[in-house]
């Protein structure tokens, strides 16, 4: 056995799609030479079952806990040392933060300045901020968001989430910090919880239930496979300088009808049909940014990342996933989920829409 210290990891928010997609790719590449903490509070979006597989490795731990309470953070870190910080915590969903944007200001704005002071106190090598492209608002038909666009959110959630940025900045410029931001594309694969455009469409084709379009669905959005998302943050969290900003994307804009058509028709040929006359189109997002996309020069130039799995791929994977896991699916869409869809859709555009 090699006596190498392992390289230690605090996770937040792991237990959510992405986060635990990240945890596992660490061990799949580094196993013996990491030790992970994943600490989430386990929301309604944090489930422990996405970690199934590393339930029984020694490397790994899972500590509950909120990134905004000083008491948790606070023996969290007298109790560990860290390495590196991964925040992947946060309230994710732009609909929610519509409707309630507060646990969306405490989580992500206070939380992360919590974890930010933490970190310093600590001595962290490297302190990662996920982050994503919706900070910097919205775009027109033509051009891509570099890292020197402006911010201008449209919503709750991007703009608790520039607000985070901001204070990212700000322990760098006034500490010293060591922290880089990454700026991700929408995201796609296995475990995304299915209120998310792409999972919500595959759960209810499978219950044969509306499939609900937001305005025309001519909103365009840039779509990265999570996997690929992991090995950016991999890499931007090792080679990366500190006090940069690292936008990700995918290179693979669809508007949203297209996707929904897409995935009615690949999920026909597995033995799920009827999707089309499924589809409804109910009112638009209020504030819905028109189209993301971004330019991901930065990245390849300094880091040399690039992503891997193109979109035909990883969109079969995705449905193939869903369609091989219905019992993690249905444990999600029976319980609190149930009364979210119901509030958001079934309430609100009882009476609109059109097939
Ligand atoms: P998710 O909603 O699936 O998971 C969020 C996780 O954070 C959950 O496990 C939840 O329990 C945990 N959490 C929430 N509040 C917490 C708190 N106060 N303390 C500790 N844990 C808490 O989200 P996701 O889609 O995996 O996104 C992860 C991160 O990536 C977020 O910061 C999000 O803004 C960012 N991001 C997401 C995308 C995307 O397409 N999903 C793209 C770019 C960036
Ligand atoms: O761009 C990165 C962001 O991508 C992340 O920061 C967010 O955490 C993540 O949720 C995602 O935000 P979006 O709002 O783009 O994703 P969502 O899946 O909610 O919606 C994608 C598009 O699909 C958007 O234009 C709205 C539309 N939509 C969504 C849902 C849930 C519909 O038309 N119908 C729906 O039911």
């Amino acid at each position: 056995m090699s006596s190498k210290r392992k390289q230690t990891y605090l996770v937040t928010g792991g237990a959510g799609f992405i986060g635990s997609n990240f945890i596992k790719y660490l061990f799949a590449k580094y196993r013996d030479a990491v030790s992970v903490v994943n600490f989430d509070l386990l929301t309604y979006a944090g489930n422990l079952d996405n970690l199934k597989e590393l339930e029984t490795e020694p490397g790994y731990r899972f500590l509950r806990g909120d990134i905004s309470k000083t008491a948790d953070t606070g023996s969290l870190f007298d109790e560990n040392s860290f390495d590196y910080v991964v925040n992947f915590a946060a309230e994710s969903h732009v609909d929610r933060s519509i409707l309630d944007s507060a646990p969306f200001i405490k989580t992500n704005i206070a939380g992360t300045q919590n974890l930010l002071d933490c970190a310093r106190r600590g001595g962290v090598k490297m302190f990662l901020q996920v982050s994503t492209d919706e900070v910097y608002g919205s775009l027109g038909g033509e051009g891509l968001f570099t890292e020197d666009s402006p911010l201008a959110p449209n919503s709750p959630y991007s703009a608790s989430k520039a607000a985070a940025d901001l204070l990212v900045r700000a322990a760098f410029k006034t500490y010293g910090s060591r922290v880089i931001i990454t700026r991700c594309s929408n995201n796609y694969g296995p475990f995304q919880f299915p209120e998310k455009l792409i999972p919500l469409m595959i759960a209810n084709i499978i219950k044969k239930k509306d499939l609900p379009v937001y305005g025309r669905g001519e909103n365009v959005r840039d779509w990265l496979y999570v996997a690929d998302h992991c090995a950016a943050i991999d890499t931007a969290l090792r080679e990366g300088t500190a006090g940069e900003i690292y936008n990700i994307g995918g290179n693979n804009e669809y508007k949203n009808i297209d996707i929904v058509n897409l995935i009615i028709d690949l999920m026909e040929k597995r033995g799920c049909g009827g999707g089309k006359s499924l589809i409804k189109y109910v009112p638009d997002r209020p504030g819905h940014d028109l189209r993301y996309a971004i330019d991901a020069s930065k990245i390849k130039k300094r880091l040399g990342f690039a992503p891997a799995v193109d979109f035909e791929r990883g969109i079969a994977m995705t449905i193939d996933w869903y369609l091989s896991n219905q019992p993690w699916l249905m444990n999600i869409i029976s319980g609190e989920y149930s009364r979210y869809y119901e509030e958001m859709y079934l309430t609100k555009y009882k009476n609109s829409g059109e097939k």
